[in-house]
């Protein structure tokens, strides 16, 4: 089964030029054929949302409160089916694919509350018979775009405030997953999107982008994706003027104490380091241990790495899904070959043949790294994690903090006294104390520090710093 898909706005269809849409696990598998807009169609977007603008930013709440509960509701129901599209077209498993699929439906159901929620302060001025009134507006016409590895809790979680809080959107999907953004189109519609309140234009970013941000009807760029484009995005917003949000890289360091319960620190790694394909921006991508645990941490990690089973996204069996195409697949592979030239010793990192073509890659351990070493500074995003031995927990936190970015950061100890310590010195915008970095709550808000963030955080009642303007009223 595969679809062919336009381009949505306005509330009508807007068809371009196709390209296919292939399945990571089988390259035999064709998802669909989505358009590729082009710099006119994406200026018609932005038309069409300045156009529904005025409209849906007077909405009542309760309309924009029944929009959004209406998408969750019909997210939650259809769990499996989109779970299957985005295990088929991303390539997570189809548990995991399950699992971000609720979390989507979960975050509409939050921003469904959070429109009744747009509340604002009054304060006494200082001269008399003056009133003053702080209230919140909506940004105005919002372009979000989005990386592939999640996607559809990504766009969720920029969507969904934005439509809460009356902005109206021009969504970019990452072209790999063109489908996924459909998918919640489809819903959206369903649920009673007015025309031009979402619209969708699908290609690729170096294509469209500068249209997308340069247009001066254009009040806000919420991105998620690499260091390269988020920085260039937040440099052009800056001179243009723009409110700009960017979720960008990570290199999260997992530290394990030798005080750790084994068990929890074992889970913790493998879970943030390889879940997902290792494909999340808060995957665990350094291990930092301390000389007392170390042998018993990488021979029980070993072991229980070498037990995933790699395969097909829509096999039951399958524990770690491909690498979602190409390009990341020999980024991967390049990676494990530099850690490997810089004097790493790898474990794993095959590339299996299954039923199946597919990007299929063992999860690959580097060990004997160093906190300098490229692959301990570069984001990989892909299942390669390294170890780095330390001697103790005062080396373990200059090393978790010695990278460029600082999105989550883990540390896994039995001692209350080491936790509050790291959870006070790790520099990063999300700490987690024996749990894996990556694996976040929807309700709560999200981002980090450093290289990894810029502008506002997202998520949870946070995310109206970035989706409302604050305005500041006198009435004499
Ligand atoms: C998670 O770890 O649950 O691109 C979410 C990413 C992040 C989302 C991670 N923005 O990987």
């Amino acid at each position: 089964m595969s679809e062919t898909r336009p381009n949505f706005i306005g509330g009508e269809q807007v068809m371009s030029e196709t390209v296919p849409d292939i399945n990571p696990s089988d390259l035999s598998d064709t998802v669909g054929h989505y358009a590729q807009a082009d710099i006119t169609i994406a200026s018609q977007a932005i038309d069409a949302a300045a156009q529904a603008f005025p409209a849906w930013s007077r909405a009542s709440p309760q309309v924009r409160f029944d929009l959004l509960d209406r998408t969750g509701t019909l997210i939650l129901e259809r769990k499996q089916v989109l779970g299957e599209l985005l295990a088929r077209e991303e390539g997570k498993t189809l548990a995991e694919g399950i699992g971000e699929v609720i979390r989507a439906g979960q975050i509409f159901k939050f921003f469904a509350g959070e429109a009744l929620r747009m509340t604002g302060d009054i304060v006494q001025s200082v001269r008399p018979g003056v009133d003053v009134e702080i209230s919140r507006e909506p940004a105005g016409i919002c372009c979000l775009i989005t990386p592939w590895n999640f996607p559809i809790a990504i766009p969720a979680w920029k969507i969904a405030p934005a439509l809460a809080f009356g902005n109206t959107v021009v969504f970019k999907p990452a072209e790999q997953t063109p489908g996924c953004g459909w998918a919640l189109i489809d819903i959206l519609i369903e649920a009673g999107a007015p025309p031009g309140v979402i619209n969708l234009v699908m290609g690729k970013g170096s294509d469209l982008g500068d249209t997308l941000i340069g247009s001066p009807k254009v009040d806000a760029v919420s991105f998620t994706g690499s260091l390269h484009t988020g920085r260039r995005i937040a440099a052009r917003c800056a001179e243009l003027g723009k409110r700009v949000q960017c979720e960008m890289g990570g290199k999260n360091p997992l530290v394990v104490l030798d005080d750790a319960d084994l068990n929890v620190a074992v889970s913790a790694a493998i879970n943030g380091a390889f879940f997902s394909t290792g494909q999340r921006c808060t995957a665990s991508s350094r291990l930092i241990v301390t000389e007392g645990i170390y042998d018993a941490f990488v021979s029980a990690l070993t072991t229980r790495m070498r037990a995933l089973r790699v395969g097909h996204a829509l096999d039951p069996a399958t524990e770690i899904g491909p690498v979602v195409d190409e390009r990341q697949f020999r980024q991967n592979l390049d990676y494990i070959e530099i850690g490997q030239g810089e004097g790493a010793r790898l474990i794993g990192g095959d590339t299996p043949t299954r039923d199946t073509r597919g990007f299929f890659l063992e999860p690959a351990l580097l060990l004997d790294t160093l906190p300098d070493m490229r692959v301990n500074q570069e984001e990989i995003f892909g299942p390669v994690a390294s170890v780095i031995r330390v001697s103790d927990a005062d080396a373990a936190l200059e090393v978790a903090n010695a990278v460029p970015f600082g999105l989550s950061a883990g540390v896994c100890t039995t001692s209350l006294a080491s936790a509050r310590r790291f959870r006070r010195d790790l520099v990063a915008g999300m700490v987690m104390v024996n749990l894996p970095t990556a694996g976040v709550d929807y309700h709560v808000p999200f981002g980090g520090r450093r290289a990894s963030s810029f502008g506002p955080r997202e998520q949870g009642s946070y995310a109206r710093e970035f989706y409302t303007i604050v305005k500041t009223s006198y009435i004499g």
